[in-house]
């Protein structure tokens, strides 16, 4: 691993394993803010990612995912936005002016947005499927060699933000995903093993 560029393993023989290899891209997505703001990633690569996102399942095939690419000025309006119903909602100044700036710190911010069902469980599922699609992002991202990075807070639910993005009230905005190209690594990262327990017989190997 060299910044975020993910060296694909390869067998003696040069061909590659797909697991081994999709392996080293997960491990290597991580939330990294260690982007360089003023280097721009590419229309044609934002749109491989929003494609590759759309792969993901999705109940009902509803198709709930809403991207916004927000790059240059749209970046600190974004801020902006946040910053007017942080400081309606009396909120500390310090919080309001970190608001006007964060989202300057990558070249390109996407919001992802997920609509509602016709139904309380249709729309917990289109959440679900806009967060598969997310992952999807962010690993198709990890894999071009971009880092990215996931965040939600007070912004999820500013109706400002939610305008500015030109989301419709009832829609739920599940992230604002930073994307940049690396300017270095984030510290690692301890991970608990999951809780997996087998209940059953054996599986046979086919
Ligand atoms: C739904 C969701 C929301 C998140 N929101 C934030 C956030 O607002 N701020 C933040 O610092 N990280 C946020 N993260 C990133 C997590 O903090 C991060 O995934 C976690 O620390 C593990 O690190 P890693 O992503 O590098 O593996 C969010 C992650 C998810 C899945």
């Amino acid at each position: 691993m060299v910044g975020s560029t993910v060296l694909i393993m390869t067998s003696m023989a040069g061909s590659v394993d797909p697991l081994a290899a999709f392996e080293q891209i997960a491990s290597h997505r991580r939330s990294s803010l260690r982007v360089d703001p003023d280097l721009a990633v590419s229309d044609e690569l934002l749109d491989r990612l929003i494609a590759v996102a759309a792969t993901a399942p999705n109940h009902k095939r509803t198709y709930p995912w809403r991207f916004r690419i927000l790059t240059g000025d749209a970046r600190s309006s974004l801020g902006e936005a946040l910053a007017q119903d942080l400081l309606e909602a009396g909120q500390p100044e310090a919080k309001v002016d970190k608001a006007r700036s964060k989202y300057l710190r990558a070249p390109v911010v996407l919001a992802v947005a997920s609509v509602p069902g016709e139904d309380h469980t249709m729309t917990a599922e289109n959440r679900d499927a806009v967060s598969a699609a997310i992952q999807t992002l962010l690993l198709g991202a990890t894999a071009a060699g971009l880092a990215s990075y996931w965040s939600t807070g007070a912004a999820m639910n500013s109706a400002r933000v939610r305008e500015f993005c030109g989301f419709d009230a009832t829609d739920t905005l599940v992230g604002l995903l930073y994307l940049g190209w690396p300017t270095g690594d984030p510290p690692p990262i301890e991970r608990p093993a999951p809780e997996s327990v087998r209940i059953g017989n054996t599986t046979q190997t086919p």
